[in-house]
């Protein structure tokens, strides 16, 4: 069964608490946070202090994806402000392994993303370090997107190496998420499902009964 994790990119930040407390009272587990440099990818949207100020008020799973460069100079921020998971882009990473590695030290767990052009087999010699691969089904940078349909075959690799190698980690979706494909893409085995716009876009409450409906 695949999981929601609602990202607060889309939200209305002038009502960002409540609007993440209708979430949390949806029962939903995770919550999707996308942190971006102006770098790695086109635009920027927030960093520490604010999960450090909405950590107060949730205890839903902080799911913290760093859009940025050479993240690991910024994970031991990332771990005081309250994450929980951090995942970083293998494209953005010098040294991938330590990156991982580092994250898991500082007790947290760590996840890898690949952007829609970089082919799944770069990250198959971190799968036994990580919690979670996050595939991205649109080109990182913006809420709002269309789904790339060709991520679902990066799914399916994932899901045969994982059984292949006797490894235990979630396969998360990132994009262009919506009412009508999501029932399609957890039908491909897909554990947790990041959506913005479909989510806060409207009735939150409601958007997400919707969406978990095929879930
Ligand atoms: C895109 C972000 C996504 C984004 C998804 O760079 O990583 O998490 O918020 O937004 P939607 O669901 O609107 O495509
Ligand atoms: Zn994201």
């Amino acid at each position: 069964m695949g999981e929601l994790a609602p990202s607060i990119l889309a939200a209305d930040f002038n009502r960002l608490g409540e609007q993440i407390k209708e979430v949390g009272n949806t029962g939903t587990r995770y919550l999707h946070i996308d942190v971006m440099d102006g770098l790695f990818v086109p635009s920027i949207s927030f960093g520490m202090p604010l999960i450090e100020s909405i950590r107060k008020e949730s205890d839903m799973f902080f799911d913290v994806h760093l859009m940025i460069n050479e993240p690991v100079r910024y994970i031991s921020d990332f771990a005081k402000s309250g994450a929980d998971g951090i995942t970083v882009h293998k494209e953005a990473c010098a040294g991938l392994k330590e990156t991982l590695s580092g994250i898991k030290r500082l007790g947290l767990k760590p996840s890898v993303s690949i952007n829609p052009e970089t082919p799944v087999q770069e990250i198959e010699d971190v799968l036994d370090m990580v919690y979670m691969v996050l595939v991205m089904s649109v080109h990182p940078g913006f809420g709002g997107q269309k789904f790339i349909p060709s991520s679902l075959e990066k799914v399916c690799w994932l899901k045969e190496k994982r059984e292949e190698k006797g490894l235990s980690y979630k396969i998360e979706i990132d994009g262009g998420v919506n009412k009508n494909n999501i029932s399609e893409i957890a039908g491909n085995g897909v554990d947790i499902i990041v959506a913005g716009t479909a989510v806060f876009n409207g009735n939150i409450t409601e958007n997400i009964s919707i969406l978990r409906e095929v879930l």
